[in-house]
């Protein structure tokens, strides 16, 4: 396979996961967290890991992880990867691609029979997009260790299956869910190559970018309540209808977004009228927010004035209102060292490296809280994304994998210059303590630092 073969190998594979038994709904993809379809892409993933030459398996929190050792055995491991699940008819490249690209770097290095000094492991991610239960990332939560089990087991979806009979009816033990979460040591760093979902590298003609921080974001639900009544025979004026409430409230989100600051931006992504008829007058609306911003300052007082505004619409209206707070996550900032290899190694295709924040969420920001983070963006026809329209080229991709390779190679060297530094001051200093000790010992190796600096 030629180095440009690697990314279109990875393009191809998207594009296979995309259709058919990989996606819930036939002639659209939707893969949500803990289905069958979750599943299939699983095992498809997991054959094409270990004809890379991996070792497969499945952790605690349904995450899959195909391992390539070092040239020494028990060494950390750089991680890469992204998500397999999707958004309701969603696009093909969101998530898989940084696996795929993952497992064709990783199968680049075994046919040419290469072994790093930490391993590779490649992970798929499963619920990144939180698309079936009302948060996310719980997968990379629990791999990070940072996951709340009792909160994030008892969500339930839109069919009222709790994640902890979803679990189950996977074939896991949702009470081991903490057992996925790694130890510092063991990580080295994560990878995360990932589409833009945006159009400024199409704008600039670039094919890659460099990701300098991953924007915060909060996830909320609304419910105003008000009275069920008939569509015919309740005046307007008499109504307590919560439906032109909840409206009020999409606008004044909208405006306080519109005139914020630090790229702040809300969204109502999905809206009920319960009981949901024609001829009835809501008794209930239930929305979700999805809100943005570089930080979570700005974020934070953004979901105050939409909260104050919401309470008091619902007050004016004399109907009831609740605004809870399902996710909450902090923004983060890319390690500054792994972003200037990443960075060099764009520069060594003879490439711009340009900077770029993301405000999309990723796995990576809460990688973040286990080691330290890089993300690679890859151009996508006009920054489309969560539509099945979503397009990136080929050419890209193998750009993508070359570039990644290049940062490997670096994280590589330095890894290995941070070894034999610190191996030679400990036996500078075992030497202090027993002289003549570590000339006892010849060989022997201190364990490496675990990460980079
Ligand atoms: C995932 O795509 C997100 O940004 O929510
Ligand atoms: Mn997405
Ligand atoms: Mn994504």
């Amino acid at each position: 396979m030629s180095e440009f073969e690697i990314g279109t190998q990875a393009k191809r594979r998207c594009d296979l996961l995309g259709t058919g038994p990989f996606s819930e709904v036939e002639g659209q993809l939707t893969r949500r967290f803990l289905t069958p379809a979750h599943a299939r892409a699983l095992d498809q993933l997991a054959v094409w890991m270990a004809e890379a030459g991996m070792s497969v398996r499945r952790d605690a929190a349904a995450n899959l992880i195909g391992r390539y050792e070092a040239a020494t055995s028990d060494a950390p491991a750089l991680l890469i990867g992204s998500h397999i699940d999707s958004v309701r008819n969603g696009g093909r490249y969101d998530g898989p691609l940084g696996i795929l690209l993952g497992i064709d770097l990783v199968e680049a290095l075994h046919r040419a029979g290469r072994r790093l000094p930490f391993a590779v492991e490649v992970v798929a991610f499963g619920d990144e997009e939180g698309s079936r239960f009302p948060a996310s990332m719980s997968c990379s939560r629990a791999l990070a260790g940072t996951l709340d089990p009792e909160a994030v087991l008892a969500l339930r979806d839109a069919d009222g299956v709790t994640l902890a009979e979803a679990f189950t009816a996977f074939g896991l033990d949702p009470a081991r869910i903490t057992e996925a979460a790694r130890k510092r040591s063991e990580v080295i760093a994560f990878l995360e190559a990932h589409i833009e979902q945006g159009p400024v590298l199409e704008a600039e003609d670039l094919a890659l970018g460099v990701v300098t921080a991953i924007a915060a974001q909060k996830r909320l639900i609304v419910k105003i309540t008000g009275t069920a009544g008939h569509a015919g025979t309740t005046p307007m004026n008499l109504r307590k209808d919560p439906g032109p409430a909840a409206a009020e409230c999409m606008l004044a989100l909208e405006r306080i977004c519109q005139a914020g600051t630090d790229n702040l931006v809300g969204t109502v992504g999905r809206m009920t009228a319960l009981p949901g008829a024609f001829n009835v007058i809501p008794g209930a609306v239930e929305f979700s927010m999805d809100i943005r911003a570089e930080n979570s300052a700005t974020r934070d007082a953004a979901v105050e004035a939409v909260t104050a505004e919401i309470h008091a619409i619902a007050a004016r209206r004399g109907l009831a209102a609740s605004v809870t707070l399902m996710q909450a996550l902090s923004e983060s900032p890319c390690d500054p060292g792994l972003t200037t290899l990443l960075e060099a190694a764009v520069g060594d295709l003879g490439l711009p490296a340009r900077r770029l924040p993301s405000g999309a969420g990723h796995d990576a920001m809460v990688m973040a809280d286990l080691c330290p983070t890089a993300m690679l963006f890859i151009r996508c026809e006009g920054g489309i994304s969560h539509n099945p329209a979503e397009s990136v080229t080929e050419a890209d991709c193998a750009l993508a994998v070359r570039a990644m390779l290049g940062f490997v190679d670096k994280l590589a060297d330095q890894f290995s210059r941070q070894t034999s530094l610190s191996s030679r001051s400990e036996r500078d200093s075992a030497e202090r303590r027993d002289p003549g000790a570590t000339r006892a010992a010849p060989g022997s190796r201190s364990a490496p630092s675990g990460r980079p600096g």
